[in-house]
């Protein structure tokens, strides 16, 4: 089936390990020609010699907490294709922390990181998208049932669906379709570090922490992070020319909620 992925122009951001580096992947093994970018040139460099044997890879360093930066991401992919089709956005990971221990620094920085980032890369995004295109936004399943202990992401996080609904609807006469992907717990570097610090918090093993949390999952278990890519796929390609302005949870059934 031709899911008209080939060819077309990709930006991945956060993409050196975890959500993004798996959504590159999947991209380029259905032939986009893709640039990925993180803060890290050392992870990048990685992520790139791992990826660059599937297909027309380039990467470039941006810390998406700073608008420079993503401007001259988007300045760079101006320059290599001339215009993009897709904007695969996911980002850091902001502190964790109870409301009353967070400083106004933390609040500041972590909208840069999780709010304004979102806003500026889908602004270049939009400019650079000549012929249609997909925005796809990675958020967190926290913006539908918020996590103890994430205060920020809690908080910042859920713009994320208001943007997603706002573009959604202005940018649908120029044939760019935005949705979100919300992920519960997938097994990223991330998520291993969350069964880590619970372990040593309870004090318990790692094999009991990770229990602790796929214990609320009905589907028993932790997600791989192909199966948040391949969801990424779908919003990228033909298949899901009908669905805009969505936010998908890809979480095993973890969410409560109905809506
Ligand atoms: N995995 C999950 O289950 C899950 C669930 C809900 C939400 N999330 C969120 O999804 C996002 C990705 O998580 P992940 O699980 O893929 O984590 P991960 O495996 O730790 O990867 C994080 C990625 O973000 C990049 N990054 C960190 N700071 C950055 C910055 N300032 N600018 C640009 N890139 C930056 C890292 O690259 P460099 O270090 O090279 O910059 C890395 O590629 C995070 O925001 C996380 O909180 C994840």
């Amino acid at each position: 089936m031709d899911l008209g992925i080939k060819g077309k122009k990709v930006i991945v951001t956060a993409a050196s390990k975890g959500l993004g580096f798996a959504s590159a992947k999947i991209l380029l093994m259905n032939g986009a020609k893709v640039i990925i970018s993180s803060s890290n040139e050392e992870n990048l460099k990685l992520a790139y010699d791992n990826l660059k044997n599937l297909g027309e890879l380039s990467y470039f360093k941006a810390d998406l907490s700073k608008k420079e930066d993503i401007d001259a991401l988007f300045n760079f992919a101006f320059e290599k294709f001339n215009s993009i089709d897709i904007l695969v956005y996911v980002t850091g990971s902001p502190k964790a922390g109870k409301f009353m221990e967070l400083k106004d620094e933390d609040w500041n920085y972590a909208s840069n990181l999780l709010l304004l980032s979102a806003v500026r890369c889908a602004k270049r995004a939009a400019e650079l998208m000549k012929n249609g295109g997909r925005i796809i936004f990675s958020a967190s399943a926290a913006i539908k049932e918020p996590i103890m202990d994430l205060a920020l992401s809690n908080v910042i996080r859920i713009s994320i669906a208001g943007l997603v609904k706002t573009l959604s609807k202005e940018l649908a006469s120029k044939g760019i379709l935005v949705n979100a992907v919300l992920p519960g717990y997938i097994f990223t570097d991330r998520v291993k570090q969350i069964v880590k610090n619970r372990a040593n918090k309870e004090k318990i093993t790692e094999e009991e922490a990770l229990k602790s949390i796929t214990k609320d999952i009905p589907l028993g278990r932790i997600g791989d992070p192909e199966e948040f890519a391949n969801v990424v796929l779908f919003l990228a390609s033909n298949l899901s020319s009908y669905v805009n302005g969505a936010c998908i949870p890809v979480d095993g059934g973890m969410l409560k909620s109905v809506f």
